[in-house]
């Protein structure tokens, strides 16, 4: 596996590959590797892609320094994951070589408005900001791919998809499913934080979501069966809706269809989202 550290080698590995008639496959990362990222890049080793993956924990996507200093850093399991997973080049930037005037007020940030604005948009301000912005410049660096992103995390999917359409990124998005250990929980590597007697907490979240897409019901239906569900748990809900799955704005009873619920959460101190397709009926007038 290679290993880059520079944005010159960076942008000229993805070069050579495209030279060489090879589709870069890129899978962003900000490292603690679980088995949600090696499924992405499996899905990117599966296509034949060359499979270039990132490691940048991105300060500039938190807007808590707590909760930056917080996140899992793993880099020596990392590289051995990425490497037994079928990464080819493994990007390793330090912070200034991505952000060489960080922290400075000068920086551009390349913002998505309306879908980045609700959601994880209003319980973490500027955090789809960070994400756009570091995602358009792993773009600018990689050149045209295929980006691999799980639907994990959904919104920021959406967010992303929609900034590389505005500013018409050479990038084909892969949307991956989400991996879950095998009593529901997502895998985050967020899990990491939790304790014992949160991660039994966190699990009213799953649960809530496969009741509701195993009993089809109205926009407000879904609403009021998370609600119950989730007051049941000891977690602090920060929002439990059906949405579009393109636009993620909130479903009414006028709609019908597949809608996605988006979850999230607070237990110990740790944010846990979560979503899924769920079936809406009309509601009856
Ligand atoms: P990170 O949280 O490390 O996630 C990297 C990728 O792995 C994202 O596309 C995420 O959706 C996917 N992923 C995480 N858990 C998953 C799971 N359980 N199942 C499937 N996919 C999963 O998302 C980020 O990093 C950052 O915001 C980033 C895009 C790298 C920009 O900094």
């Amino acid at each position: 596996m290679r290993r880059i550290g520079d944005l010159a080698s960076w942008r000229a590995y993805c070069d050579e590959q495209r030279r060489l008639g090879r589709t870069v496959g890129l899978v962003p990362t900000m490292g603690a590797l679980h088995e949600g990222h090696t499924s992405l890049f499996r899905a990117a080793r599966e296509r034949g892609d060359v499979v270039v993956a990132t490691l940048f924990v991105n300060p500039r996507q938190f807007h808590d320094d707590h909760d930056l200093a917080a996140y899992p850093r793993t880099p020596d399991i990392d590289r051995a994951i990425a490497e037994e997973n079928g990464v080819d080049c493994l990007i390793e930037p330090a912070l200034p070589t991505m952000w060489p005037d960080y922290p400075a007020a000068t920086l551009t940030t390349v913002s998505v408005a309306g879908i980045g604005e609700s959601f994880e948009g209003i319980g973490r301000p500027g955090h789809f900001d960070g994400v756009t912005s570091v995602v358009a410049k792993l773009f600018a660096l990689t050149g045209p791919c295929r980006a691999y992103f799980g639907e994990k995390d959904f919104q920021q999917l959406a967010v992303v998809r929609q900034m590389a359409r505005d500013l018409s990124f050479d990038v084909s998005f892969v949307a991956c499913p989400i991996l879950r250990d095998a009593d529901g929980l997502a895998l985050s590597s967020r899990n990491a934080q939790l304790s014992d007697d949160g991660r039994r907490r966190a699990l009213v979240v799953s649960r809530a979501l496969y009741n509701a897409q195993e009993h089809p019901d109205t926009a407000s239906g879904h609403r009021r069966s998370f609600a119950r569900s989730l007051a049941d748990g000891d977690v602090v809900v920060a929002y439990a809706d059906v949405v579009d799955p393109m636009t993620l704005r909130p479903l009414g009873d006028d709609d019908e269809g597949v809608g996605r619920a988006l979850l999230a959460v607070v237990v110990d101190g740790v944010r846990l989202i979560d979503n899924g397709d769920v079936d809406v009926k009309r509601g009856e007038h």
